[in-house]
């Protein structure tokens, strides 16, 4: 599949040219958030010009509200391979959506059942159940990874989910170690004895494909400021969950799919930049060969048009980062993951590196990122976590050999 043209891609990024006091800015904070497409800006704009409204009345500006939040429901739908834009539910984030569906979800819940999390999660799949556990009585099981591998082990998954499990929160792709795990496999294993899977996407979405339907989870969470959208949470769940869940709603809000579970008015802004951004993206596939007649088509072309360009400069970024003197990668190698890269130096702090590249103008994250359990099982919560680096389908050879440079110089330099 062809790679993308990263010069026609930076293009449609009106925030990559911009210069602080006459220099460039090298975005590698990308997990943490990524630049947003110049179709989700217009399309934002565009909405708060032409349709601001609340939704729901008979007038111009509220009709046209309401066919744009259809429209972003579908074109969820389409990002993540759903039958329908009806078990799409957009919401402030992927963490309050996640609390608030946890609700929902320990209404069916009786003390002493199980629920199953992971030591590999971002905090926010593992403090909603925690607290629905504290708060219900229910037994909390971990799922463990093995930090050699930094791959769920397999016995830990086996000991996990039981005949009394009936919730299984999972993460498709780790903010902090970029593995990309078989949520498949959990999800069936979930679904065998009874229990619901809940997959955090939010690394996931960016870069590879999303299918719900193959991977036969129950629901999956990502959020649109990952992938070149604005702020903005969605959660995709099956239907029959959906319509059987009871959801924390006011009385006069429908109680029709998907508006039972999207509680107040909504950021209708952010709906129209989400749509924005997912035409962004099937525009790559649309661009290709064959492109152009069916939008979820477009999206898996650009997909594999994505990875193709991502995977060799994830390369060149863990061989650079490698070939640095006191450099200790963590993650699983160079497959099975997406291009986020954590790494430490045993001569500088992940914070006091960060602050340095942030000199040269390259941002990038340290510490934990929310990883929490992943930095205190790698033993590094008392030095500072890891230097996180994650690179999005816009990012060039040139910026990660300019930003290898510094890390090289700065931190042998503090030898
Ligand atoms: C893997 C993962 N899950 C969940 C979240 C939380 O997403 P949100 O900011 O939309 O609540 C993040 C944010 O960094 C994340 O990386």
């Amino acid at each position: 599949m062809n790679r993308l043209d990263t010069t026609a891609v930076r293009r449609q990024f009106p925030s990559i040219d911009v210069l602080d006091e006459g220099i460039r800015r090298i975005y590698l904070d990308n997990p943490g958030g990524t630049q947003i497409c110049g179709e989700a800006v217009n399309a934002m704009v565009s909405y708060l010009k032409h349709m601001n409204a609340n939704d729901g009345g008979h007038f111009m500006t509220s009709r046209r509200t309401d066919l744009l939040k259809a429209e972003a429901h579908d074109a969820m739908a389409d990002l993540v391979g759903a039958e329908s834009g009806d078990e799409i539910i957009f919401g402030q984030n992927m963490t309050s959506l996640t609390f608030s569906l946890s609700r929902s979800m320990g209404r069916e819940l009786d003390p002493g059942d199980e629920i199953v999390v992971t030591r590999m999660d971002h905090d926010a799949n593992v403090s909603p159940w925690l607290m629905l556990a504290g708060d219900l009585g229910l037994t909390v099981r971990w799922i463990d990874f093995n930090p050699e591998t930094n791959r769920y082990d397999e016995t830990s998954v086996d000991e996990a989910i039981t005949d009394r499990t009936r919730i299984v929160a999972v993460n498709y792709a780790s903010n902090a170690l970029g593995t990309v795990n078989d949520v498949r496999d959990i999800s069936a294993r979930a679904r065998a004895v009874g229990a619901w899977s809940y997959v955090d996407a939010v690394q996931y979405t960016p870069h590879l494909v999303t299918d719900v339907q193959a991977i036969g989870c129950d629901f999956l969470a990502c959020s649109a400021y990952k992938f070149f959208g604005p702020h903005q949470g969605i959660v995709w769940g099956q239907r029959q969950v959906l319509e059987r869940l009871t959801p924390y709603k006011v009385r006069p809000a429908s109680n029709e799919l998907p508006t039972r579970f999207e509680t107040g008015t909504l950021s209708h802004e952010g709906m129209a930049g989400t749509l924005g951004a997912v035409e962004y993206l099937a525009g790559l596939g649309r661009e290709t060969e064959g492109g152009g007649t069916n939008r979820r088509a477009d999206i898996i072309r650009a997909f594999e048009r994505i990875e193709a360009t991502e995977r060799p400069l994830c390369q060149r970024l863990l061989a650079g980062l490698e070939a640095i003197r006191g450099v200790r990668l963590y993650g699983p190698g160079s497959e099975g993951r997406v291009p986020t890269v954590a790494f430490t130096s045993e001569y500088i702090s992940p914070a006091a590196l960060a602050r340095s590249l942030a000199e040269h103008n390259i941002f990038v994250w340290d510490g934990d990122y929310y990883a929490m359990e992943v930095i205190e099982r790698l033993g590094l919560a008392e030095t500072g976590g890891m230097l996180r680096v994650g690179l999005a389908h816009y990012n060039t050879e040139e910026e990660v050999d300019t930003f290898l440079d510094v890390v090289e110089h700065v931190s042998t330099g503090a030898r």
